[in-house]
């Protein structure tokens, strides 16, 4: 009898991390919605400036470990005035978050953007040409200027960016599967390789590498595209983008860029992949030093990115259906916090509490 099967005691695992600024807001708001969803051992951990604040490092070797040993990592946002210094020995809240990628092996980071209906005039751009958009950033996540050698003397600096033919290939495939995922049975997906081949020598290997596998995809559509270029026909054509997939830096300005389709940064969910262990599953936006406490945080990209949590993290893609349907229901029935306002007619002022009490009572 089901009665007396005994409670499961494999609850998943779920190592959260706050972080700085409106992070606390958007977790707290974020585990409810967990809550409302399943049951869920949490471990709750520092990182960033809360982390430097209390250890003096932004990402203790303790906290990776416990982060390795999760079924997924949960992360709110990271930073703030507090810590910022131009002292190059100065610890930064960001080196956590970066150390927790480079840690976690998290090479491949998957920033999806859909305009949502409720929001298309939200967004800065006109309604006809954000219509039709679905677009999937796939960022390189662990190699880059972001992790080459940095060198400071009092008056040069310098920030060695280098790739390997071996870290193109497996982000470049993680593109190709999404846009074959994405396209389903009937094929034509789209990958758009982002570069800057005219000047940059990493980008000439990139762009060999790339084209290079296109072959094990013939299913699947490829076309090259420099970074300017593709800066622009983000706000100019955004529809024609199926998955972009580029190196750390590029993908890190343009997922900015792209978040602004949809309205609001502050609806961009991530999931960071790849290595043997977790995923870790945060929003795009920062940490908002200027809102935190004020109760008005948007906590809706941190409800995506559990639901990213759920489709990728825990393979459980229903739970992650149902919490876009209500992160979509709230917005239909006219809630918005205040970075979502277009001031069209229907819109109520929400802050992080209405919006995450009208997600869970959509759940
Ligand atoms: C992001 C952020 C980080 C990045 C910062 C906080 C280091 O902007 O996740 O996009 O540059 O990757
Ligand atoms: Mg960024």
């Amino acid at each position: 009898m089901l009665d007396s099967v005994p409670e499961s005691t494999t609850s998943p695992r779920i190592l959260v991390l706050a972080g700085d600024g409106i992070g606390p807001e958007i977790v707290a708001a974020a585990r409810r919605v967990l809550d409302t969803v399943g049951s869920f051992d949490y471990e709750e951990r520092l990182v960033g400036g809360a982390s430097i604040d209390e250890l003096g490092t932004p990402l203790s070797d303790e906290v990776l470990e416990d982060c390795r040993a999760a079924d997924a990592v949960l992360l709110g946002a990271v930073g703030g005035p507090k810590w910022d210094s131009t002292d190059p020995d100065a610890p930064r809240p960001e080196q956590g978050l970066l150390g927790l990628r480079k840690g976690l092996g998290l090479y491949a980071n998957l920033r999806p953007v859909k305009p949502l209906a409720a929001l298309i005039d939200a967004s800065p751009l006109r309604r006809d040409r954000i219509e039709g958009t679905d677009l999937l950033v796939v960022r390189e996540l662990t190699g880059g200027i972001y992790f080459g050698r940095k060198e400071r003397t009092a008056t040069t600096a310098s920030d060695e960016c280098l790739y390997s033919s071996e870290e193109i290939d497996r982000i470049a495939r993680i593109a190709f599967e999404a846009a074959r995922r994405r396209a389903g049975d009937g094929g034509g997906g789209r990958v758009t390789s982002v570069d800057k081949a005219n000047v940059l020598e990493t980008s000439r290997l990139w762009r060999e590498v790339v084209s290079g596998i296109a072959a094990d995809y013939d299913d699947v559509e490829l076309d090259h595209m420099l970074v300017d270029n593709a800066a622009m026909q983000l706000v100019s054509d955004p529809s024609r983008f199926d998955v972009i997939v580029t190196e750390n830096m590029f993908g890190d300005i343009l997922s900015d860029e792209a978040a602004m389709l949809t309205g609001s940064l502050g609806m961009l969910p991530s999931a960071s992949l790849g290595g043997e262990g977790p995923g870790l599953f945060e929003p795009v936006h920062g940490s908002a030093p200027d809102i935190a406490g004020t109760g008005v945080a948007n906590p809706l990209a941190t409800f995506l990115s559990v639901a990213m949590l759920f489709q990728h993290g825990l393979d459980r893609p229903e739970d992650a259906r149902r919490i876009e349907s209500a992160v979509e229901a709230a917005l239909d029935d006219g809630l918005r916090t205040p970075d979502l306002r277009s001031g069209a007619e229907g819109e109520r002022e929400a802050g992080t509490a209405e919006m995450t009490a009208a997600v869970i009572a959509a759940l």
